[in-house]
């Protein structure tokens, strides 16, 4: 009998975190490294926030709480939802995760049966896939191109559902590539789920609030309000309030599957943590004033670094509407030799490669469904993206 599950050979381990764990190691060994593998924000949670949380704790608000998470922070979120996105919610109908993550997580375990697919457009996020696949579903991935932004064209999502296709995943501003879909461009997309009433929906908005210059965000139920009874809305406070170690995610849906999800995390890990529960109340229905300075200081380091890399010998990088990542393409390296004789078969070598040369750590963009590209996060300070970018530029010159 085998010790280890069979689910556990159907997932591979997150390559995000493995670049980060190299960086690590070359660090400790003295080397000179920049680490542009990380997906969190460099700023620090608001002071307002973590007063609220401290509040929490001399209140004694230390307890367990209810699984779907505090009354007060499913109100804050049904708030949110028609403030922010014109979404008409009851706090009955929200739920509270120990991040977004769990949220994912509970949404896929509480549906998927074997055979079930999920589409979800590449490039993509590296845990949905694995999430899918360790619920029993298939991951169903349906490319797109760097020419049209990485955003998937309506054409592309209609021949990829079949009878089979339980949920439909998007996620706009996008991890890895910062793509967002304007208001008609998702239009598109949700014209062909009317004509699919059998696919629900599963949109993550976590960085809804990362979007540049004039970029208006939009969610799928605000452009069709045909898809509410089939949309899981999920959102969460790690990235637009600089909170990812809070770990709060959430979501709004249909009260049956908000039920099913408290029934999986009710066995899981019960409510999120009470302090980090009323951090939150305090993220949503607090000032929310920083969110634009943050975002200003967003969209220098992204132009800085699109400007940066497109300078560089090989490289193409396109301008994202959002989040903290841009996804450049190193297409015209592949088949080059490196400064060490190496010669670049993959995205995979190029970073390897880059990384051992001039210590700059990125993430290969086959980690993410879609190459030769690779995912460079700009949450860290313009001197050090300058400085990786000129790295960059040394790199792909030195290569023949
Ligand atoms: C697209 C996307 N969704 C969800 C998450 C998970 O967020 P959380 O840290 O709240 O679990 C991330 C984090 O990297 C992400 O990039």
């Amino acid at each position: 009998m085998a010790f280890l599950a069979d689910a556990l050979s159907r997932v591979k381990p997150s390559a995000t975190i493995a670049v980060s764990q190299k960086a690590r190691e070359l660090k400790a060994k003295g080397r000179d490294v920049i680490g542009l593998g990380a997906g969190e924000p460099d700023f620090d949670t608001p002071d307002n926030i973590k007063k609220a949380a401290i509040d929490a704790i001399d209140r004694g608000e230390t307890k367990y709480t209810p699984v779907s998470g505090i009354p007060e922070l499913r109100e804050a979120i049904a708030k949110k939802f028609k403030r922010e996105n014109n979404l008409d919610y009851t706090a009955a109908q929200t739920i509270v995760g120990t991040g977004g993550k769990q949220i994912l997580f509970n949404a896929f375990m509480a549906t998927l049966n074997p055979g079930d697919e999920v589409v979800i457009p590449a490039p993509y996020w590296v845990s949905y896939p694995e999430m899918v696949a360790l619920c029993g579903g298939t991951p169903v991935f349906v490319p797109t191109k760097q020419e049209n932004n990485f955003k998937l064209k309506a054409e592309d999502l209609d021949r990829a559902i079949t009878p089979k296709t339980k949920w439909f995943v998007f996620n706009s501003p996008s991890n890895p590539s910062g793509a967002a879909y304007s208001h008609e461009e998702l239009k598109a997309l949700t014209d062909v789920l009317m004509k699919h009433p059998h696919v629900w929906v599963l949109t993550d908005d976590m960085y809804e609030h990362l979007t540049y210059g004039d970029f208006r965000f939009a969610t799928p139920v605000e452009v069709e309000p045909g898809l509410y009874e089939r949309t899981l809305t999920m959102n969460g406070v790690s990235k637009a309030y600089a909170m990812t170690g809070w770990r709060i995610g959430y979501a709004a849906g249909p009260l049956h599957l908000i039920k099913a999800m408290d029934m999986i995390q009710g066995q899981q890990t019960s409510g999120a943590a009470s302090i980090a529960q009323w951090a939150a109340v305090e993220a949503l229905n607090g000032p929310q004033d920083f969110i634009g300075r943050n975002k200003e200081i967003f969209q220098g380091r992204r132009d800085l670094v699109v400007s940066m890399l497109n300078q560089a010998r090989g490289i193409s990088c396109p301008t994202p509407e959002g989040a903290f990542y841009v996804y450049p393409s190193c297409a015209g390296l592949i088949g080059k030799t490196a400064p060490s004789g190496k010669v670049f078969e993959t995205d995979e070598d190029f970073v390897s490669e880059l990384l051992e040369t001039e210590g700059v750590a990125v993430v290969h963009g086959s980690a993410f469904g879609l190459g030769p590209n690779f995912r460079i996060s700009y949450a860290t300070s313009e001197a050090l993206l300058e400085e990786a970018c000129r790295r960059i530029q040394r790199f792909c010159a030195a290569c023949r």
